[in-house]
């Protein structure tokens, strides 16, 4: 089996035929696709997008009115790799009033003019929604597949994704997004049996199809990324990843698209010399994007990298998934930015801290990441974290405060323990995984159709979690955290 497909990926990267579901090239080829944004700092917003030229300057023009975009911002770095049709492009919007609609338009002969609020700031306790997705994936002309992975039709590339439909939907219900992984399943273009003798193409078309359909929210909304499996490589078979095309390797889409636009650190603004010792700390150990920080309202919200740096990380160098992707920092940088991050949170300001990853350790079935639980899960209990939220296996799940295997006796009612979540049922080729036994600290789980969840920041000490169908929208599980403060 190993041989057969290593043959067709070797067969797949020289890129014989050219019949792969492509999107059109436009005529003016410096028309902005693929646009995310992303919230850089307390002032500033990152605009990404890509361009199927290379831009030697490109520029956003924004500002508070949509008839007079006064500012202008600018990069001249517009970056491909090969195999990509396309050039990735960032710019940083700066000096902004903060939770303000301002509108934006890229720079370009064939562009419009779109909008997005700026960040909150830290220590604003406004109630508001944030939407996770986790999971994704590109959908076909009928919307994938509402069923069990043993039905996968062909990809045709549409805008009919149930769960990017869902967040279209519901717009003007969440203030970002917050999606741990696993993306666009490019490399999954395997699956699809026209596309086995072109694998080099059909890899770039399922980008080019997944973030073109999830523009129209991650161009409208900060759209927080971290790394998942399926951004490692061109495929997931394990020992061959040397045989993937140049730029097909290592996370190089998810560095070229994601790099330059999520942030680093939100700076301290607190008096204490400890907890800005260990900011400064934090900024100089964070690794965008792929272990970073951000603050909105009440929140503070780590983003970490489950794939890679760390002991025995499923996707390193003799990790168990046998990719050899990383190392994208020192040995142990990630682990000492994720103590001095969480170390450096002020939790008068944001009372609520949140951390989201790619892998889970604590779920239905057999996906626990043992080496993931080694390395973070002390961390995280120690910081005071009051919610993980995962994905990876491919449906939802609510779990209650949980350390080393054993339930918070406190559950949802204060507990010490941070609460786990799984929001992995949002889509995807593979389709949804069927939960067959229960697990200890299980107290919710659905594998019927695509789902997601949003948290509700509600005030200092309760945090809505919500699951939701996300083709009817129905709710399927609702819970609220208590947490004493102070
Ligand atoms: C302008 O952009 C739209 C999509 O936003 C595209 O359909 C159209 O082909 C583009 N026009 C030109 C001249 O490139
Ligand atoms: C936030 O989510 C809750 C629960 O779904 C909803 O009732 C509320 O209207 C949402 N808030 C906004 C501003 O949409
Ligand atoms: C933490 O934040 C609160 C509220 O903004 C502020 O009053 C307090 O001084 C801050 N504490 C420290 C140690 O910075
Ligand atoms: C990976 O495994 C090989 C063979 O067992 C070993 O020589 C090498 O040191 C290992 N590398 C790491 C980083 O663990
Ligand atoms: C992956 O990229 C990082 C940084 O870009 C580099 O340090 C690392 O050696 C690369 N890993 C492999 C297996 O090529
Ligand atoms: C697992 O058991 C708990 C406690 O009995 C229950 O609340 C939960 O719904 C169960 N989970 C599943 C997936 O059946």
């Amino acid at each position: 089996m190993q041989c057969l497909l290593s043959a067709l990926l070797l067969a797949g990267a020289s890129g014989v035929l050219a019949n792969v579901n492509y999107p059109p090239i436009p005529s003016d080829k410096t028309t902005p696709v693929q646009q995310r944004l992303a919230f850089k700092s307390p002032t500033e917003m990152s605009v990404g997008w890509n361009t199927y030229e290379q831009l030697s300057n490109a520029c956003v023009q924004y500002g508070t009115s949509q008839t007079a975009l006064k500012s202008k911002a600018c990069s001249d770095s517009s970056v491909t790799y090969p195999t990509s049709r396309t050039w990735s492009n960032a710019v940083t919007l700066t000096g902004l009033k903060p939770a303000t609609q301002y509108y934006y338009k890229i720079v370009s002969g064939n562009s419009t003019v779109s909008q997005f609020v700026s960040p909150r700031l830290a220590g604003d306790t406004t109630p508001f929604n944030v939407s996770l997705v986790i999971d994704l994936g590109v959908y076909g002309d009928n919307g994938y597949t509402t069923t069990k992975r043993e039905e996968i039709p062909a990809i045709q590339p549409a805008l009919q994704h149930t769960t990017i439909g869902a967040l279209a939907r519901t717009i003007n219900n969440y203030e970002f997004v917050i999606h741990p992984g696993d993306f666009a399943y490019a490399d999954d273009w395997i699956k699809t049996l026209s596309d086995l003798l072109n694998g080099k193409n059909a890899y770039e078309a399922i980008l080019e199809n997944f973030y073109d359909q999830l523009a129209p929210v991650a161009g409208v909304k900060a759209y927080m990324a971290s790394p998942g499996n399926h951004e490692a490589d061109c495929q997931e078979i394990p020992y061959t990843s040397r045989l993937c095309p140049t730029g097909q390797k290592n996370f190089t889409d998810f560095q070229n698209r994601f790099g330059r636009t999520m942030p680093s650190t939100f700076p301290s603004q607190s008096t204490s010399k400890s907890l800005q010792a260990n900011a400064k700390k934090a900024a100089a150990l964070a690794n965008p994007p792929f272990w970073f920080s951000f603050e909105y309202g009440m929140a503070h919200v780590v983003m970490f990298d489950t794939e890679t740096d760390f002991k025995n990380a499923p996707d390193g160098t003799n990790g168990s998934a046998h990719l050899d992707t990383g190392r994208f920092g020192f040995p142990g940088q990630q682990t000492a930015f994720l103590r001095a991050d969480l170390a450096s949170v002020n939790r008068t300001q944001t009372p609520w801290l949140i951390v989201a990853g790619h892998r889970p350790w604590y779920a239905l079935g057999d996906e626990q990441c043992g080496p993931c639980q080694n390395a973070f899960e002390t961390i995280f209990y120690q910081a005071g974290v009051d919610l993980a939220i995962f994905g990876h296996v491919h449906n939802s799940q609510r779990f209650a405060p949980m350390y080393q295997g054993k339930v918070d006796p406190a559950g949802y009612n204060n507990p010490k323990a941070p609460a786990y979540i799984i929001a992995g049922g949002a889509g995807n080729i593979e389709g949804l995984s069927t939960y067959s036994s229960n697990a200890t600290g299980n107290v919710f789980a659905y594998d019927e159709d695509f789902s997601y969840a949003t948290l509700q920041f509600k005030d200092s000490e309760h945090l809505g979690i919500q699951f939701l169908r996300s083709s009817t929208g129905e709710l399927l599980d609702s819970s609220v955290l208590y947490k004493k403060r102070g």
